[in-house]
């Protein structure tokens, strides 16, 4: 949802800029830009289109400067252009502004500032933070970026260049992310880190409200009273190459392929090596808290979400406590009933959606006890929760989701047999077996991986369709739900996941001589009743691909093709059950030629609302 960069040091600046673009275009690829001082004013290059546009221009010019800052864009207010790309000025061209979220009061503003004599160029919310910090600059940029700061409503990450001081950046922070990277001699500002890994792993991760000078000499971070803050370094554990895409066509395949290892981390050092128990040493609440419990509700967005729903389902059967599951953007507006005894588990890879932020923080308002489950260390997310569960799957830079779901599954697994456990609704044994399973699940991914052909076939049979239907029961409809999700979002084809007993209700409708259906039977309590449903969308001649659990020969009867799963606990089956869906959707997009890393209008980490 934008990303943004800063540098100030000895090299060349545009390339460093850009270099750091490249890491972050998951968050935004609508336009890009830099803005560097120049000989008097400010020197602005920006393109609409993807940042290989901007390089395309850039290419071959000589920028001596060494200092600025960039953008690329996900369109809020105002339609991709090279007049709303970022970075937008102040109509002198001194000041200069990148910016990441949403200026909720801009429409204000705007009107003042214009009655102030301030021309607008832009639609966007933006354009009001260069033309107020040239209001009210007096000599001191600082000064002049927190009293405009003072009078926004919104979200923000912003840094600011200016050729009045053009040695120096200005960046705050409100409820976007910003990292200040450490180099030797030299600091980086970025949305996220793997823009600044090329350079150095020494991190400042900004919390809200708080200002970051970066000069040569070094980076001062304070309050916005000016109050100066003793900030801890965060040292980033990860390789550089893990944000690289290591031989694979996009960064979605090969996230798609490092779930064996995801899996792993996930798992690592949470289960007993007896297998006896979980332990998750990072949730706090003690057995009596845990025994008193009464409801849990799970908040989430889109993937996420489709994580929670399985969470639901594993919860209510294995702890035997009413969960509620609601999408972030309705749970922090509906006002939700929170009563004592009530746990919120708040799932979000990035840690910075701004629905599930709210949503927590909704949620902790009325009292309730947080779990989060995040990606990513020191994420807003992760710092506003009472406890913290990381799914450690390493960055996830392709907008869909894949790695980042199925350690979230297993997050909600631990989580699960660790209520279990505590509240004695599982039989010791049971628990067991579960947790020895779940150390299996790497090995049983690596072998769908390893034979993928039926996909690829069935993936080039649909590259043409405009429809398809994704039907399940139980934990099945769960998956079904973010296998759908997964192919809209990449390949632009209509999906649809329907709980399969509800077919009938008026969906089947829709189902005529070789509409695509994928149907999932992993739930053999429910075998019976998905071979019925299978059956009734197969009588009116519909091209089914079945993903079935090994040893469920029966569905070979009603379906054109099979994939099988590879044995494992019914309630164990959406980690295994997804990857598949996961290939299906990509291979389809592949042959549609789609941009899979990009999908149109998508970006990566949704920090507006
Ligand atoms: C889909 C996808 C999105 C995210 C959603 C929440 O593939 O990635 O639906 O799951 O935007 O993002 P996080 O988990 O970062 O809160």
């Amino acid at each position: 949802m934008c990303g943004i960069v800063g540098y100030i040091g000895p090299k060349e600046a545009v390339s460093v800029l850009v270099d750091g673009l490249e890491k972050l275009e998951y968050r935004g690829y609508d336009s890009a830009g830099v803005a560097i001082p120049g000989e008097e004013n400010l020197e602005i290059l920006k393109k609409v289109g993807k940042l290989a546009v901007l390089k395309d221009q850039l290419n071959g010019e000589e920028h001596c400067a060494n200092v600025g800052i960039g953008h690329t864009r996900w369109a809020t207010h105002g339609r991709p252009s090279d007049t709303n790309a970022h970075p937008h000025t102040d109509c002198t061209g001194q000041f200069a502004v990148v910016h990441n979220g949403i200026i909720e009061n801009y429409l204000s503003l705007r009107e003042w500032l214009e009655s102030e004599g301030h021309v607008f160029r832009s639609q966007t919310d933006t354009e009001v933070l260069p033309h107020l910090i040239e209001h009210f600059y007096n000599g001191d940029l600082l000064e002049a970026v927190l009293v405009s700061v003072s009078k926004l409503v919104g979200s923000y990450a912003m840094a600011v260049v200016s050729s009045k001081e053009p040695d120096k950046l200005v960046a705050v922070r409100q409820d976007s992310p910003l990292v200040v990277g450490l180099g030797e001699g030299e600091y980086f500002l970025a949305s996220d880190i793997p823009a600044l890994l090329k350079h150095t792993r020494f991190t400042y991760i900004l919390n809200d409200g708080e200002v970051a000078v970066l000069e040569k000499g070094g980076v001062k971070v304070m309050d916005l009273d000016r109050k100066e803050i003793r900030k801890s370094i965060f040292e980033v554990k990860w390789a550089a190459e893990q944000a690289e895409k290591g031989g694979y066509d996009h960064f979605m395949l090969k996230e798609i392929h490092e779930q064996p290892k995801a899996l792993r981390d996930t798992l690592s050092g949470r289960i007993e090596a007896d297998n006896s128990r979980v332990n998750l040493e990072e949730v706090t609440i003690t057995p009596e808290e845990i025994k008193g419990l009464k409801k849990i509700f799970i908040t989430a967005c889109g993937t996420a979400y489709h994580a929670g729903l399985v969470g639901k389902y594993i919860i209510e059967k294995l702890v035997r406590l009413p969960v509620e599951v609601d999408i972030a953007s309705e749970f922090r507006y509906r006002q939700p009933i929170i009563e004592p005894g009530t746990l919120v588990v708040i799932i979000s890879q990035s840690g910075e959606t701004a629905d599930t932020l709210a949503a927590l923080r909704e949620a902790k308002r009325q009292g309730a006890r947080i779990v989060a489950v995040t990606n990513v260390v020191g994420s807003s997310v992760a710092r506003e929760a009472d406890d913290v569960i990381y799914t450690w799957a390493g960055p996830e830079i392709a907008v869909a989701s894949t790695k980042a779901y199925t350690t979230q599954l297993v997050s909600m697994y631990l989580l699960a047999l660790h209520l279990a456990g505590l509240r004695g609704t599982l039989a010791p044994e049971k628990i067991s077996e579960l947790l020895a399973e779940m150390k299996t699940l790497d090995e049983k991914t690596q072998e769908i991986l390893n034979d993928s052909q039926v996909i690829r076939d069935f993936a080039r049979e649909i590259a043409n369709s405009d429809d398809l239907f994704y039907l399940g029961r139980g934990l099945d409809y769960s998956v079904a739900m973010e296998g759908s999700l997964k192919l809209k979002e990449i390949s632009y084809i209509h999906a649809e996941a329907y709980a399969a007993g509800e077919l009938k209700h008026g969906t089947l409708a829709l189902i005529e001589e070789d509409t695509p259906v994928v149907a999932l039977v992993t739930q053999e309590t429910l075998f019976e009743k998905m071979v019925s449903n299978i059956q009734e969308v197969n009588a009116r001649g519909a091209a089914v691909l079945t993903l079935a659990m090994e040893g469920l020969k029966e569905v070979e009867k009603v379906s054109r093709k099979v994939v099988y799963i590879p044995r494992t606990y019914e309630v164990l089956a959406p980690i295994l059950t997804v990857v598949p869906l996961q290939l299906l959707a990509y291979h389809t997009a592949v042959a549609r030629n789609c941009d899979v890393d990009k999908p149109r209008n998508l970006a990566k980490s949704v920090t507006v609302e």
